[in-house]
């Protein structure tokens, strides 16, 4: 397997050796955790009994069983630079030898303070002072602290189908799926509010399919403006707003050019903290360094996780000084730390996979591979336009709309899962995004080949053929 490789499969998918651990694992793990086929659900979005991961490189990864696929999700959009990149293990190793954990916000080490400059110098415009974490929920929480402690107003504007964690303070500004907010609704914020999101292809408010993406974005501000002027939920409550600038785990919509800048343009008028969620969309994911470039609109604070530190679990929450400096000095305990707080070995990668991004100029190769898939995916919907609604995007976040009526656009979830499982059985692994679970999404390491990506179109073309 050389992360190149094209798949091998050699035994049914699953394999024995991967329903055997899997039957372990169910008697040792909560068993809300790992879906198994007995409890699947639609819903879950994970029809099939797990494989067990092994190992991986590059765009491959092998189970348990010695069946090697190729990846296109690039393992929750974590494996951007490839699994397993030489320069990162190197780092890593190198890092192992020297200190693996320091003492967070008491005693820091010098890879968090290389990394943090590094951070700064790389994020747009005065975004230079960071708070770590270990997950993307992590960078929100700290995110949505820093807008209470800057403004001193509790309330959030959040948006539907936005996913921006699970744990509590997270959860409560995540829409996206009701079933992991529903039995902890009574312990979320209550002064997170939820507004339509900019959808073009299923536009809110009532708009027609005809509706023009001025007339949707237009709709969303005015929206957002008359709840804002709004004496009982405007500014007196309001106090930050948090978006994805791509919404990823939502179906990989964008929104019209322009809306951005309407939200910062409004978020200024009323004195809210404009955060932009980049835990998916960020270090070149979208063919820019950061989603939010393509729009050249910079928030007060910006959310990054997921492939930045090449598969250690690392995150931040990057902000303007004059918002961060609302937290004060720190008086010998931070009010906000945690054991783990800018861990050295994931400090030691994340700079590893900065320095490669950079100096590679991933985000640019991701634009160019980006409009070719684009291209070659619009090629199959017109193939099979009764099945694909649309396919959207940008770089390598996309997505294919499933539907099972093109004029209603009713989406089609059991398609998406009938086709990750056929391209499972045939060494590809993609999920189902979308909050109907209808859009398959491509994100895929950047170094995935071209023999790779054929691979792929034919085994999804021959399972888009098959579909009665
Ligand atoms: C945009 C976005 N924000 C936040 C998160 C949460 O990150 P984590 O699962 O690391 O807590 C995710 C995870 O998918 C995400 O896509």
């Amino acid at each position: 397997m050389q992360g190149s490789s094209l798949p091998i499969i050699k035994t049914a998918i699953p394999g024995p050796r991967s329903v055997e651990l899997v039957d372990e694992l169910s008697r040792t793990e909560c068993p809300a955790i790992t879906a198994r086929r007995a409890r699947r659900t639609l819903e879950s979005g994970v029809p099939q009994d797990p494989i067990v991961w092994h190992k991986a490189k590059g765009a491959n990864v092998e189970d348990v069983d010695g069946n090697v696929y190729v990846d296109l999700t690039a393992a929750f959009a974590v494996a951007g630079l490839g699994h397993g990149h030489p320069r990162v293990l190197a780092a890593a190793h190198a890092q192992l030898d020297q200190l693996v954990h320091a003492m967070g916000d008491v005693y820091p080490s010098d890879q968090k303070i290389a990394f943090c400059k590094r951070l700064a110098e790389l994020t747009p415009a005065d975004l230079q002072q960071s708070i770590l974490g270990l997950s993307g929920s992590d960078a929100v929480e700290a995110a949505l602290k820093t807008a209470a402690i800057h403004t001193g107003r509790p309330g959030i504007i959040a948006f539907w189908g936005g996913y921006h964690g699970l744990s509590y303070g997270a959860l409560a500004a995540t829409s996206y799926r009701n079933s992991f907010r529903k039995p902890f609704i009574a312990q979320l914020n209550p002064h997170v509010r939820h507004i339509p999101y900019p959808d073009l292809y299923r536009p809110p408010f009532g708009l027609a399919h005809s509706a023009t993406p001025t007339e949707i974005s237009n709709a969303c501000l005015a929206h957002l403006r008359a709840m804002l002027s709004s004496p009982a939920t405007g500014s007196e409550e309001i106090g930050a707003l948090i978006i994805e600038p791509i919404q990823g785990r939502g179906g990989e919509v964008v929104p019209p050019s322009g809306f951005l800048a309407g939200l910062r343009a409004l978020c200024d008028e009323f004195g809210l903290v404009l955060i932009f969620d980049e835990i998916f969309s960020g270090f070149g994911r979208t063919g820019a360094m950061f989603a939010c470039d393509h729009e050249c609109v910079v928030p007060d604070i910006l959310c990054v996780g997921k492939g930045m530190a090449g598969g250690f679990p690392l995150s931040a929450a990057i902000g303007k000084p004059q918002i961060m400096a609302s937290w004060g000095l720190s008086s010998g305990e931070s009010i906000h730390t945690s054991t783990f707080l800018g861990n050295p070995l994931g400090c030691a990668m994340a700079l590893a996979v900065l320095d490669v991004l950079v100096e590679e100029n991933w985000p640019r190769r991701v634009a160019i591979l980006g409009d070719v898939l684009l291209a070659r995916l619009q090629k199959l919907q017109s193939r099979f336009p009764d099945l694909i609604g649309e396919v959207r995007g940008r770089g390598l976040m996309l997505g294919i709309d499933l539907v099972i009526d093109p004029a209603t656009r009713a989406p089609h979830p059991n398609l998406a899962i009938e086709l990750m499982d056929h391209c499972r059985s045939r060494g590809y692994l993609v999920l189902p995004s979308g909050i109907h679970g209808n859009v398959l999404a491509i994100s895929p390491p950047f170094v995935i080949t071209d023999a790779q990506l054929d691979g792929f179109f034919t085994v999804l073309e021959e399972g888009l053929a098959r579909h009665p």
